[in-house]
């Protein structure tokens, strides 16, 4: 199976999760959307809580009936993509600038399901660029900020304003991101604290502690993964 192949398979794979009744939350990026098209063919009686705009336009084009966060008592699921799998199923997410609304549903989740294609998962998190959400407002002042502290977590990176077509990116709250280029990031939780500290930083794509399980699809198939 080739990379999209194994992403379709996991998301065929999560949607068998899901049972009638279910309040699920719906990750976003292209395994995300594998997911939704699988969840979308059941036909199952469910509300889904999108964690994008975009994700919102696929699910009610495809006839899922979708509610906000704040709509919803609880959510029993979540399935969402990642960029990095590392161990104990710490994840980098963040790289299609959904990662303030994902975290959000995610932590008001009962269980959160992470799938990804086989190249996501690594021995340490790092290699892809750490997504950092800031307010628009003063945001060259709060870089300066998360580079300190980032040398504070011995990581001398500059983190970059995430640019397309010549415009920066904004999130659907209207947010900028920043990505650092950490390389190795050997103690996570010390990082995820350093820049939740630093003021004007809406949040990270550091998820941790917060998979329950992973549905990585591999070239022979999909392999579960726990904590
Ligand atoms: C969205 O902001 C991300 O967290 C995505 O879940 C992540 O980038 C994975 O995307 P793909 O499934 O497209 O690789």
């Amino acid at each position: 199976m080739n990379a999209d192949d194994q992403k379709r398979a996991c998301g065929e794979a999560a949607a068998l999760l899901v049972k009638p009744g279910m309040t699920v939350g719906l990750g976003t990026g292209s395994t995300a959307a594998w997911f939704v098209r699988a969840l979308a063919a059941r036909k199952l009686d469910i509300v889904g809580v999108p964690t994008s705009v975009a994700t919102a336009e696929l699910a009610t084009s495809l006839g899922i009936v979708i509610k906000d966060l704040d709509e919803v008592s609880a959510i029993d699921l979540t399935v969402d993509g990642a960029d990095e799998i590392g161990p104990a199923l710490a994840l980098i997410k963040g790289g299609g600038a959904a990662l303030l609304r994902e975290k959000l549903v995610w932590e008001a989740s009962k269980r959160c399901v992470v799938i990804a294609d086989a190249a996501k998962r690594v021995p340490l998190l790092g290699k892809f660029p750490l997504p950092i959400e800031v307010v628009a407002f003063g945001h060259k002042t709060t870089m300066a900020r998360i580079c300190d502290a980032l040398t504070e977590c011995d990581l001398g990176v500059a983190p970059r304003l995430r640019v397309k077509d010549g415009a920066s990116v904004k999130t659907d709250g209207g947010n900028l991101i920043y990505d650092a280029a950490c390389g190795r990031i050997e103690e996570p939780a010390l990082l995820a604290a350093a820049l939740k500290s630093v003021t004007g930083v809406v949040d990270h794509g550091l998820f941790l502690d917060l998979a329950d399980m992973a549905l990585v699809g591999t070239p022979d198939g999909v392999v579960t993964l726990e904590p």
